[in-house]
């Protein structure tokens, strides 16, 4: 695991946004998994400025992203704040703004009305795009990776899962509150890709900032790789795993610290 520790978001996400041009520009039919919430936002701007100034052609990458809220479907002709589909979010924060074809985007369909044969085929389409190069991750504030709670088997597949309260509530505060929706009609459940399925991308780079997530990144990079902190996993991953982290995500990290590229 390599671990890179940032002044801050805005160093953290042109860095990301680097390592993902890179990908892209080595190897323009990349596959990439992309990941929602409010991390990854600065490095998908990053990206669209690139894009903007001609540096980036997206025209033959794919994309996979980690999850969608079960029982709700984009709706383009609500007003953004209203539609909390990561679909929505997807179109609005990147999608919109770059030359992706719209027939390589994939999301898991929250209302698919058999979300297991739907997981399947989901995992059928990554294979059939040849796995993914380079997977986008955020971290929940509960250890959380894609939607995969704690508790989630560090084998487990694409499937639907249960929210855990403090996702509900985060999410809520994040994202719902300030649209004026009510916590009742948060989404209880989600389809995630599956800790397993996260495993077998080629390459990971996890984005973590902020002192609320201090805490956890310390257990999820310097603990026990365990169920309860699903993050942990990606101590396991084969291939190649960056994290990067603002200073204040960083803060209570002790002994890998001696191990962390300082970039400023
Ligand atoms: C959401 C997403 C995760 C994301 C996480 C962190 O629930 N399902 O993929 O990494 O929460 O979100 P944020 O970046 O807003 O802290």
């Amino acid at each position: 695991m390599e671990l890179i520790i940032e002044k801050n978001y805005a160093y953290m996400s042109r860095k990301a946004a680097k390592i993902i041009a890179g990908e892209v520009k080595r190897n323009p039919g990349c596959v990439l998994g992309l990941a929602t919430g409010s991390t990854p936002l600065g490095t998908y701007r990053q990206l669209i400025k690139e894009y903007e100034k001609g540096m980036l052609d997206f025209s033959q990458v794919q994309t996979f992203n980690l999850d969608e809220y079960c029982g709700i479907a984009m709706d383009l002709s609500k007003p953004y704040q209203q539609d909390q589909t990561y679909a929505r979010f997807m179109h609005e924060e990147l999608f919109k703004h770059i030359n992706l074809a719209p027939e390589h985007i994939h999301i898991p369909r929250g209302l698919a009305e058999d979300a297991e044969q739907h997981s399947i085929g989901y995992e059928q389409a990554i294979k059939d795009a040849g796995g993914i190069d380079l997977q986008l991750l955020g971290l929940g504030g509960n250890g959380h990776l894609a939607f995969n709670e704690p508790g989630s088997s560090l084998a487990s597949r694409t499937r639907r899962i249960s929210l855990a309260q403090k996702t509900i509530d985060d999410n809520y505060e994040k994202f719902y509150k300030n649209a004026g929706i009510g916590k009742e009609h948060m989404p209880q459940s989600a389809i995630t890709m599956g800790i397993g399925t996260i495993l077998e991308t080629q390459k990971a780079l996890m984005l973590v900032s902020g002192k609320s997530k201090a805490a956890i990144v310390k257990e999820a990079v310097e603990g026990c790789i365990t169920a309860r902190v699903p993050a942990s996993a990606l101590q396991l991953h084969p291939g190649r795993v960056t994290v990067i982290l603002d200073q204040e995500a960083a803060s209570q990290l002790t002994w890998s610290l001696d191990l962390a590229k300082q970039s400023n």
